[in-house]
């Protein structure tokens, strides 16, 4: 029974850990946007309607968006304006950003 508990506790730390290590970083995300945002505003409010609005935006929705800019899968005219700020992005990166302009408002 004692072994039981151990083994319960020890399967919920691993469970935290595993996603606290894996959970995207926020402030990493907000500090990546300094470079996005003479586009789309500040935290993700643009301004310019050519510039899509991103605050508030679901995080997949980011991030499946970021990856197709990245790689080629969305490439119109517009497009060409996000291929190469999405080229030099990593996956953390991606999961950063989209964390912090999913939670922004
Ligand atoms: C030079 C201007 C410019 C910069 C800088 C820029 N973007 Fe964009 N972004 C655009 C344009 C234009 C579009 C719309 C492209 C299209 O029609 O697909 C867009 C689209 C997007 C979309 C898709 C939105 C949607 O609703 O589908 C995301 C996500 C995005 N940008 C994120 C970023 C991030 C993150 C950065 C910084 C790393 C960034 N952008 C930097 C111009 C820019």
């Amino acid at each position: 029974m004692k072994n039981c508990v151990y083994n319960f506790i020890l399967a919920i730390i691993m469970t935290i850990l595993s996603i606290s290590i894996h959970a995207a970083d926020i402030k990493a995300g907000r500090d990546k946007a300094v470079m996005c945002q003479g586009c789309h505003g500040l935290n993700g409010n643009s301004v310019v309607p050519i510039f899509p609005k991103l605050a508030g935006q679901h995080a997949a929705y980011l991030e499946s968006a970021l990856k197709a800019y990245r790689d080629g899968l969305r490439k119109s005219t517009s497009a060409k304006q996000m291929i190469p700020m999405a080229t030099i992005l990593s996956d953390d990166d991606i999961a950063n950003l989209a964390a912090f302009y999913s939670q922004v408002k």
